[in-house]
């Protein structure tokens, strides 16, 4: 949690005598415990038990302190945790995913016990970089950690456990590596812990106001550029889609510009988030079960905002714009209407054939809005924005969409060096024409077929030629495929690609 610190330190593992020390065990490698030589002829003696052998995810917690003639340990427990056949893995991404789940184990490990300061004896791998290894069990252990208990008020069984306090790493060399790698993934997953924790508010604790107030924080602490705008600037400036959704709720409507800009001339990366603070489908109405889950309908507009505190923190030599519409899709007397036609930002006209297909509304609104005031380079936009997107590829692939293939290539990318693949769906004309209007230039709804890649086309039209690709993270941003670094709740997804991909920009994006 963001109270944690993580720190590097010199000092021999054996001599540590905080809560916990954690030692990563392999079933190949030979020099597991180097730096910890001490420990070898009781791992030795351990491993010819049948319940530790260093097998992925197994564990093994002995107490020292509890009277051990083989080693004189300081620390109250040791850990010894698996990572099975590491040579075996496909590639370095798929050890860095390892180290992450392995930093979720010693996470949860550290929940059971209620354990306050760790630490872990830091090694190398074959392939990947000490301070790689660093960042990916930084990672784990602080998303593990996470834990929502703000409105546990009054549980009489509870001992709260407040968090870690310390992570140390313990290692011999290239200090000032491992220092820099931690800090990126301590930024990295404090944002991701933010936008869980604006998803985990409910409907009633997380309004678009509540994101307006969020983002003008974050400009005051960080001198970024805040601009928000209320529902009469909104209707002057014919933002007929934001206003539309808006229209059956009394809770107002915010959009969030959100403005990080390099001292240097560059490019500018444009983000949307669709921050829809809970869809009951409007006078559409969603059935009953499961609409609770529509509180998460803004996750996209989260992992966009709780990335821009990174991004203001780290100051790429790029520029980052983030746009969040927000507001609520409810069904109150002057409700948008099927068949009512609006007018979106810029001028095109659409029908409304389903007020719960909202979420393309908001966002085109912001895309032509965004393109026409920043000029972006390329624009990169997050939304639960289709069940459909969960019929085609489940909990495990966030689904893309996008108009260049470079884009693409740069965000699945990104996205599998931190563990949160992509999956490319098509666009095409052809599902263009499923959006066709008798009466408006186009319709918010598809037909039941391709329902991903139909709201995908309905964002196109917004877009032109600028480099676009839609994530439609609406299977990912709960209930994302298991994961010990990814506790039950909303999971922050597109916050770390999102970083990844800022980190590493260059513009190879030519125009088509
Ligand atoms: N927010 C929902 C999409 C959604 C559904 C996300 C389930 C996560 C889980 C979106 O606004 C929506 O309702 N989409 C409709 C579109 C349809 C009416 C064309 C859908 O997917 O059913
Ligand atoms: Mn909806
Ligand atoms: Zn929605």
């Amino acid at each position: 949690m963001k109270s944690t610190q993580v720190v590097v330190s010199k000092n021999d593992p054996i001599n540590y005598s905080g809560d916990l020390l954690v030692c990563l065990i392999t079933v190949n490698e030979k020099e597991d415990l180097k730096g910890v030589n001490l420990l070898q002829p009781l791992l030795n003696k351990v491993k010819t038990l049948e319940e530790f052998k260093g097998k992925k995810g197994e564990l093994l917690q002995l107490y020292p302190s509890f009277g051990n003639d083989i080693v004189r340990l300081k620390c109250k427990r040791l850990l010894f945790i698996g990572l099975g056949k590491i040579n075996e893995l496909e590639d370095a991404d798929h050890l860095r995913e390892l180290l992450r789940e392995t930093g979720g184990l010693i996470a949860q490990q550290c929940k059971k016990n209620h354990t306050e300061n760790v630490c872990i004896s830091l090694q190398q791998y074959a392939g990947l970089k000490r301070e790689s290894v660093a960042e990916c069990l930084t990672e784990g252990v602080l998303l593990g950690n996470y834990n929502f208990s703000k409105y546990k008020k009054d549980d009489p069984d509870k001992n709260p456990y407040p968090a870690l306090k310390t992570l140390v790493f313990v290692k011999s060399s290239k200090t000032a590596a491992v220092k820099k790698s931690i800090e990126r993934a301590v930024n990295c997953s404090f944002s991701v812990n933010d936008a869980r924790d604006m998803a985990n508010e409910p409907g009633n604790g997380w309004t678009p106001s509540h994101f307006a107030r969020y983002a003008k924080r974050l400009a005051k602490n960080y001198s970024l550029k805040c601009r928000v705008l209320n529902k009469k600037e909104m209707v002057e400036i014919g933002m007929g889609g934001l206003v539309a959704v808006n229209k059956g709720s009394k809770e107002p409507p915010k959009l969030i510009v959100l403005e990080y800009k390099p001292e240097v001339k560059a490019d500018t990366i444009l983000l949307v988030g669709k921050g829809l603070t809970f869809d009951s489908g409007g006078i559409s109405l969603k059935p009953a079960a499961g609409m609770m889950d529509m509180k998460y309908d803004m996750c996209g507009g989260a992992a966009v905002l709780a990335a821009m505190e990174t991004v203001a923190r780290e100051k790429p030599q790029v520029g980052v714009v983030a746009i969040i519409p927000s507001t609520d899709n409810l069904s109150g007397s002057d409700a948008l209407k099927p068949g009512d036609v609006i007018t979106h930002y810029g001028g095109i006209t659409s029908e409304i054939e389903n007020t719960d297909a909202e979420g393309r509304l908001i966002l085109a609104d912001s895309l032509a809005y965004g393109i026409e005031k920043y000029k972006p380079s390329c624009i990169v936009d997050l939304a639960t924005l289709t069940g459909a997107v969960i019929i085609a590829l489940g909990h495990h692939y966030t689904g893309i969409l996008s108009n260049s293939d470079p884009l693409v290539k740069q965000l699945t990318d990104a996205g599998s060096a931190c563990g949160e693949p992509l999956w490319r769906l098509p666009l095409g004309k052809e599902y263009s024409k499923q959006i066709e209007s008798r009466i408006a230039d186009i319709k918010n709804t598809g037909g039941r077929h391709a329902g991903s890649i139909t709201a995908a086309a309905y964002l196109q039209k917004f877009v032109g030629d600028v480099p676009w690709a839609h994530l439609d993270i609406a299977g990912t941003a709960w209930d994302f495929t298991e994961k010990s670094y990814i506790p039950k709740g909303p999971s922050g997804i597109g916050v770390r690609t999102l970083i990844e991909f800022i980190r590493s920009w260059k513009n190879n994006l030519s125009k088509k």
